[in-house]
């Protein structure tokens, strides 16, 4: 998968930002406390000492003191200021420099280690530094979407009727439905239950989507969001399309720790649009990961509409959540 020039330089940066927030904030530690227990100093002082002789000495340079006297103090060093942070009450490792990434120490490479054939391929991307760049991608992707206005904060309960409505309460019906969306939202996790939004325009599906969103991506998920007519159209270019393209939509909608893909049903249907859909959905749940779904269509409409591996892959392993009442936008106008 080939991506753009742009969201490599963003993914560089990121990491590189990282990896300076990690030294200057290990770099602050040490400040402070030098200060307070000068010490330290001496025994840094004593240990860079030490490190230097010993390199100088592997260099051939000098040779008037023992290696291994030198590493042994060294050690003994080391220990000193180990055992002097503990006596301040500080753990061991409170002067290291702590990367984000324990794999690369946040250079965003690793080197390309063959452990079967025992040789090196020079160097590779480090997970986190692809990790970074899928983010971006997917930033880009779902930028469109007004995330910003779609909160629990601003759902209201009283659009919702409270007389009976086909011998169902809308008000009642809607409460359940918000606050099952909010526990799921705290609760969220890569375990979480994948789901399926149904009802009529205007109810609130995409409202309530979006504000799992929020949350997912406050806890730190990779969420793609977006309508499933702009999914398609997109990996539709892709695939048919001349430009050789800069990110590969489909791969990011597998791959995302949370995908919402909103108004299914209202894409045009051809055996493409199928065909995608399905690999995408598919995919999704043999890896056992949430995706919530929002449609206008009731689960009758689902079946005779899609191909049964398509619906049944959905009724068989999204929990369903029927969304009841008026349309809203209709009654925001009126008001
Ligand atoms: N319960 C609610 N409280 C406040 N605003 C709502 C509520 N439900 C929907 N809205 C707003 O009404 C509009 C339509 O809702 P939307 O979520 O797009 O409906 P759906 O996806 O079911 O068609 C949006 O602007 C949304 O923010
Ligand atoms: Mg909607
Ligand atoms: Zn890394």
């Amino acid at each position: 998968m080939a991506y753009s020039r742009e969201l490599h330089e963003k993914a560089e940066a990121e990491i590189k930002r990282r990896k300076l927030n990690a030294e200057n904030e290990a770099e602050q530690r040490k400040k402070e406390l030098t200060e307070k227990y000068p010490d330290f100093q001496l025994i840094d002082n004593a240990l860079s000492n030490t490190g230097i002789e010993i390199i100088s000495l592997l260099a051939g340079c000098k040779n008037d003191v023992g290696i291994e006297e030198l590493k042994k103090k060294n050690t003994e060093l080391k220990n000193e200021r180990a055992n002097l942070l503990k006596a301040l009450g500080f753990p061991e490792d409170y002067l290291d420099i702590k990367y984000t990434c324990k794999k690369c120490n946040d250079m965003g490479y690793i080197e390309d280690y063959d452990e079967e054939r025992k040789v090196s391929y020079g160097s590779k991307y480090c997970e986190c530094y692809l990790d970074a760049l899928k983010r971006y991608a997917a930033n880009e992707l779902t930028r469109s979407t007004p995330l910003e206005l779609s909160y629990f904060e601003d759902f209201s309960l009283d659009f919702y009727p409270k007389a009976l409505i086909d011998g169902e309460s809308p008000y009642n019906e809607m409460a359940s439905v918000f606050n099952s969306c909010k526990k799921y939202a705290e609760n969220f996790d890569m375990d979480s239950t994948s789901l399926y939004f149904y009802g009529r325009t205007g109810l609130g599906k995409t409202h309530l989507s979006l504000a799992i969103a929020n949350e997912a991506i406050k806890k730190g998920y990779n969420v793609i969001y977006g309508s499933v007519i702009n999914f398609l159209n997109k990996m539709e270019k892709e695939k048919f399309g001349r430009a050789e393209s800069a990110v590969d939509t489909e791969e990011l909608l597998i791959d995302a720790d949370l995908l919402i893909l909103d108004d299914l049903g209202a894409e045009f249907s051809t055996a493409y649009t199928v065909s995608a859909l399905y690999n995408v959905i598919n995919s999704r749940v043999a890896r056992g990961v949430p995706t919530i779904i929002s449609s206008n269509l009731s689960l009758e409409e689902l079946k005779s509409r899609y191909p049964e591996s398509i619906a049944s892959r959905i009724i068989g392993t999204f929990a369903t959540v029927k969304f009841i009442g008026k349309d809203i936008r209709q009654l925001m106008n009126e008001q």
